[in-house]
């Protein structure tokens, strides 16, 4: 689960460290899939596509706009990587606070993430299991243009 920043021409924007577990994946492989589910309406909207990092001038500017305690939580830890302690990461993120007093700089392995679509699929509920499964094929760099299919569900 990452929070969604939002799309950039047809770009779904998500941030998080490169290190990290999911960081590494993506390092060895750029295909990646983000799922939206709302359990209320009973939607799904799956985007399947590639991913790049985002340039680090757009991260530094989104990790700025964040609260001061999550950017010292974010310099201060490894993520995905093992502690020995709750007391250790408290004890990084102290030394960090009283090292960097004014701004707390962009760690180097941390940023965006910038998945290009090759399809989205929308997935609606329908009655007895027959649910509707429109899948956009993305065509055309030139156009802009999706195919659009239907699939069994
Ligand atoms: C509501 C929610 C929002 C989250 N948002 C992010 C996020 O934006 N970026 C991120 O790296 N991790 C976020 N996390 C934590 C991730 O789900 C995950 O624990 C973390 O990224 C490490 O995953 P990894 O070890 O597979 O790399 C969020 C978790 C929750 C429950």
């Amino acid at each position: 689960m990452v929070l969604f920043k939002g799309l950039r021409n047809r770009d779904f924007l998500f941030y998080s460290n490169y290190d990290s577990r999911k960081g590494r994946d993506l390092t060895h492989d750029r295909r990646a899939a983000l799922v939206f589910f709302w359990a209320v309406t009973r939607h799904q909207v799956r985007v399947y596509g590639t991913v790049r990092k985002v340039g680090r001038q757009e991260s530094q500017e989104y990790f700025h706009s964040r609260p001061r305690g999550a950017q010292l939580s974010a310099y201060s830890s490894r993520q995905s990587h093992l502690v020995r302690s709750r007391a250790q990461l408290e004890k990084k993120v102290l030394e960090v606070a009283t090292k960097y007093p004014g701004e707390v700089p962009l760690p180097k392995d941390w940023g965006g993430y910038a998945l290009r679509p090759i399809w989205i699929e929308f997935w609606e509920s329908r009655e007895d299991r027959l649910h509707d499964r429109l899948r956009y094929v993305f065509r055309s760099e030139f156009t802009g243009a999706w195919r659009i299919e239907r699939l069994a569900p």
